[in-house]
């Protein structure tokens, strides 16, 4: 743990940090390692799943067995989180999906919702929200009030990478909520950018935004 947020440190994660944070790793590969350090991630951060007990017969008898038992929400911030979700999504079993837009002004710093399909009502659900880069904290702070003011009971984040400043910000607002990432970074540039991190999630998966 690093400032309250579990850090998934296999060596398996931080052998394909050393690609991920490349600068000459090219789109495809990146959008690959997304893929598979956000299952290492969410593999680690989703122990307590909700869980039920079930009988299956074997070939040679009766076996008692347990399967998952609640559906999660992922919530990705665009448009980077987009990366983490057909991971998560292969790794559980019942997932819905709800998308949340959000643009950083590269002047102020400050996040400013651009897309909002979260449902009105979120009552007793299991929320993860996705997104790569945990910078100044800003957007997923500001997804996660979304999130916990439309009632959802258990709200989670996952992230790659974070900053150690973004999360002192994001625990401002949301001392409780559980944090995952791979791994945590000790400072921002002046335009909010993690360093050394790995550039803008964003552009590296899809290209610069229009
Ligand atoms: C980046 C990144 C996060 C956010 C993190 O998104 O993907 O969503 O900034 O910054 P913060 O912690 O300082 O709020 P960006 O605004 O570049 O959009 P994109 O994902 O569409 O590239």
């Amino acid at each position: 743990m690093t400032g309250g947020v579990l850090v998934v440190e296999h060596p398996l994660v931080r052998h394909r940090l050393v690609a991920l944070r490349d600068e000459t790793t090219e789109s495809a590969t990146f959008r690959q390692l997304v893929h598979e350090i956000s299952t290492f991630v969410a593999y680690e951060a989703l122990q307590d799943l909700a869980t039920e007990q079930v009988s299956v017969r074997t070939p040679v008898g009766v076996a008692t067995c347990t399967k998952v038992a609640e559906t999660v929400l992922l919530v990705p911030i665009l448009r980077a989180g987009l990366g983490m979700v057909p991971a998560i999504q292969e790794l559980l079993p019942y997932t819905e999906v709800a998308h949340v837009g959000l643009r950083r002004d590269e002047v102020t710093l400050r996040s400013e919702v651009y897309l909002d399909r979260l449902p009105r009502d979120l009552t007793g659900r299991r929320v993860v929200v996705c997104d790569p880069m945990l910078a100044t904290g800003g957007s997923l702070a500001q997804v996660c009030d979304l999130v916990v003011s439309r009632g959802a009971s258990e709200v989670q984040a996952l992230c790659l990478i974070a900053s150690m400043p973004g999360i002192e910000r994001f625990r401002q607002s949301h001392p409780e909520l559980p944090v995952a990432c791979a791994v945590v970074d000790p400072e921002l540039n002046g335009n909010g950018f993690i360093v050394p991190g790995l550039g803008d999630a964003g552009d590296r998966l899809f290209g610069p935004p229009s």
